[in-house]
């Protein structure tokens, strides 16, 4: 079987100091030091990552719209990290969506140009709470998946993470049976829209080192994406170890 995708989201937090301490143990550790497990780390911190010559894979939190080089001041482009091995890139995650006002014609240019360059673009989507309780959670997940069918990509490869977003920070998970219905809602809308995609499905959402196994034994399911457990060493070696 092949192993799970670990992605640990950083989010606007690291220093120098804890990049190089952390990231040491990950390092001397086989279970962390392996390509299916995957830090996104702030942009600063890209460089001395790279540097520790490890052999964890190395994401990005967000990218530009604009492709290649030229007159965008503050931007950083896909070509740019490629030149940094990175391998994976989140787009479109729901705090963005939120405080940023990201929206599907914006996150379409994002996915197109991590893909021209050969990044594996990692989409989020999820709903709000109130979604959620209106029971029209399906729909509003299907329109932020809807932007697939729009892109101008010959080959279509992307992980997408379905992290709900009252389940980011909150402690509170959705059920196995919550997870597996919309694993397989995404399954189907990208079969019937797109046969050729290849894709994998991430959840994301208060993952831990206490509910990672059963998470992980949801049939279909790729990994996950992990964000304040990634930020302890303890704890986020217990959720690879089960990868
Ligand atoms: P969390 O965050 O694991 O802290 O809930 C997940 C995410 O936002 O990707």
């Amino acid at each position: 079987m092949a192993k799970k995708l670990i992605v640990a989201n950083w989010k606007m937090n690291g220093s120098i100091a804890k990049i190089e301490h952390d990231l040491s143990v990950y390092k001397t550790n086989a279970l962390t030091n392996s390509p299916n497990v995957v830090f996104a780390l702030p942009m600063p911190y890209l460089y001395q990552t790279i540097d520790l010559g490890a052999g964890f894979g190395v994401a990005c939190q967000d990218i530009s719209q604009f492709c290649g080089f030229g007159a965008y001041t503050g931007e950083i482009s896909a070509a740019m990290l490629l030149e940094f091995n990175v391998k994976y890139t989140l787009v479109g995650h729901s705090e963005r969506r939120a405080a940023i006002g990201e929206d599907n014609s914006l996150l379409a240019k994002k996915l197109e140009n991590l893909i021209s360059v050969g990044i594996t673009p990692i989409l989020c989507i999820g709903e709000p709470r109130s979604i959620r309780d209106s029971g029209k959670y399906q729909g509003f997940l299907i329109d932020q998946l809807s932007l697939l069918t729009s892109l101008n990509v010959e080959v279509l490869e992307l992980v997408i993470a379905y992290e709900p977003i009252w389940a980011i920070g909150t402690g509170k998970t959705p059920t196995i049976e919550e997870i597996t219905e919309i694993v397989n809602l995404i399954h189907s809308f990208v079969q019937k829209t797109s046969a050729h995609a290849k894709i994998l499905v991430l959840y994301g959402g208060s993952v831990t080192g206490k509910n990672i196994a059963d998470i992980l034994h949801i049939p279909e399911i790729a990994g996950v994406l992990v964000g304040g457990a990634s930020l302890k060493v303890d704890e986020f070696t217990a959720i690879c170890t089960e990868a």
